[in-house]
C-alpha cells in the first residue's frame, strides 16, 4: 500500500474578528399582535421579546451575510483573499442549490475559497465554528469566515400565535484562524431526530407543489416541548462544553447561549449556577429569535458595548430544530 501524505496544520485556532448585520426594519410587539390574539405584555413575559428586525426585500441573505462578513474581516483584520474557506449557517436561503455561501465568497473577493451552506438551525454558527478550529488545525484551510444568517420572516406564519413573535432576520460572522494559544474549546454537540417534528417546515416542497392552494412551508413549532428540553438539557451540554475546555463556571466571564428566549437563557445560568459576575447575552429583547445569527449576533454587540473584552473567555451554546446542539468556549477575540 503507498503512504499518502497528509495535511497539518495551526497547532492552535481561535476567533480573530466578529461582526454583524442587524436589519433596518424595527418590528415592536405593537405589529405582530396586529394579526394575532395576543398582546405586547404577554409576548414581553412569556419571550423577553420588545422587539425584532425583519429584513426588507434589499437585505437578502446574501447581502447580509456579506455586510457582516465585512466587519468581522474588518475587526479580524484579515484581507478577504486570505479567506479558504466560507462556511453559511442558514435554513432561510430559498434556493436548494448552489450553496448561498459560494455567492459570499464571490461578493466578498475571495480567491476560489472553499465555499458551503451547512444545515443545524439555530445550531449552525456553533457547529461552523467547530468545523472551523478542525479545519485550521487539521490544515485544510489557513483562514475560514463562519456566518450565521436567516430571513425567517420569510418562513414565518405571521398569524400563527404560537411562533409569528418569534423568528427574526440578521447576520453574524466570525474569522477563524491560526493562533499561539487555544482560542476556540472543544465542540459538545448532537442531535435529537426523534424530535424532528419539534420545530420544522410544515411540508416540504413536494407537498407544497402538489397542494391545491400552494403556500409557503412556514416554521410549526411545539413550542413547551422545545421550551423543557431547552432549559434543561441545555444546562448540561454547556457544563459539558465547559469541562472539555477545562475550566469552571468561575473561570467563565462571558455567556452567549442561543438567543431563543429570555426564560430559557434565565433557566440555564440557573442550572450551570453561573456566577453573578459572569456577563449574560440579552440581545432576544431587541432582535427576538435570528436562529443561526443569534449567538455572532449578540457576541458581537456585546464586544461592540464592552461587555465582553478581548482575552475573555466566553461559552457559546446553540440549540434548535432537529433537535441539534452544540458548545464551545471560545476566548473573546
Ligand atoms: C413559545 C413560548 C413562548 C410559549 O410559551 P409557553 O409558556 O410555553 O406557552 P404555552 O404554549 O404553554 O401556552 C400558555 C398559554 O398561553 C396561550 N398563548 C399561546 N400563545 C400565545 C400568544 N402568542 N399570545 C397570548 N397567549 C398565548 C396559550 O393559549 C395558553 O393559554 P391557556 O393557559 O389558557 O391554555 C414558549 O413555549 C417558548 O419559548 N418555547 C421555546 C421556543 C424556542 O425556543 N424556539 C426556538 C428554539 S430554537
Amino acid at each position: 500500500m503507498t503512504a499518502l501524505k497528509t495535511a497539518s496544520g495551526a497547532q492552535h485556532a481561535a476567533l480573530l474578528g466578529v461582526g454583524s448585520y442587524r436589519p433596518s426594519r424595527v418590528v415592536p410587539n405593537a405589529e405582530i399582535v396586529e394579526a394575532i390574539d395576543s398582546s405586547d405584555e404577554w409576548i414581553q413575559q412569556r419571550s423577553g421579546i420588545k422587539q425584532r428586525r425583519w429584513a426588507t426585500p434589499e437585505e437578502t441573505v446574501r447581502m447580509m451575510a456579506v455586510e457582516a462578513s465585512r466587519k468581522a474581516l474588518d475587526a479580524a483584520g484579515i484581507d478577504a483573499r486570505q479567506i479558504e474557506c466560507v462556511i453559511v449557517a442558514t435554513v432561510s436561503h430559498m434556493l436548494q442549490t448552489p450553496a448561498v455561501a459560494t455567492l459570499v465568497a464571490h461578493d466578498l473577493g475571495t480567491d476560489n475559497a472553499a465555499a458551503f451552506d451547512i444545515s443545524a438551525a439555530c445550531a449552525g454558527f456553533c457547529h461552523g465554528v467547530g468545523m472551523a478550529a478542525d479545519l485550521v488545525r487539521g490544515g485544510s484551510a489557513g483562514h475560514v469566515l463562519v456566518i450565521g444568517v436567516e430571513r425567517l420572516s420569510d418562513l414565518t406564519d405571521v398569524g400563527d400565535r404560537g411562533t409569528a413573535f418569534i423568528f427574526a432576520d440578521g447576520a453574524g460572522a466570525a474569522v477563524v484562524g491560526p493562533s499561539e494559544t487555544p482560542g476556540i474549546g472543544p465542540v459538545v454537540w448532537g442531535s435529537q431526530g426523534e424530535h424532528f417534528d419539534h420545530i420544522r417546515q410544515r411540508e416540504d416542497w413536494r407537498d407544497v407543489i402538489a397542494s391545491e392552494k400552494p403556500r409557503m412551508p412556514h416554521l410549526v413549532m411545539l413550542g413547551n416541548p422545545v421550551f423543557r428540553w431547552a432549559a434543561y438539557a441545555m444546562a448540561k451540554v454547556g457544563q459539558e462544553a465547559l469541562d472539555r475546555a477545562g475550566i469552571t463556571a468561575d473561570q467563565l466571564d462571558v455567556f452567549v447561549p442561543h438567543q431563543a428566549n429570555m426564560r430559557i437563557i434565565d433557566a440555564l445560568a440557573r442550572s450551570m449556577k453561573l456566577p453573578a459576575t459572569v456577563k449574560i447575552a440579552r440581545d432576544i429583547a431587541e432582535m427576538g429569535n435570528t436562529s443561526a445569527a443569534s449567538v455572532p449576533l449578540a457576541l458581537d454587540r456585546m464586544i461592540a458595548e464592552g461587555q465582553a473584552r478581548s482575552g475573555e473567555t466566553a461559552l457559546l451554546i446553540a440549540f434548535g430544530a432537529g433537535l441539534a446542539y452544540a458548545a464551545q468556549v471560545v476566548t473573546v477575540p
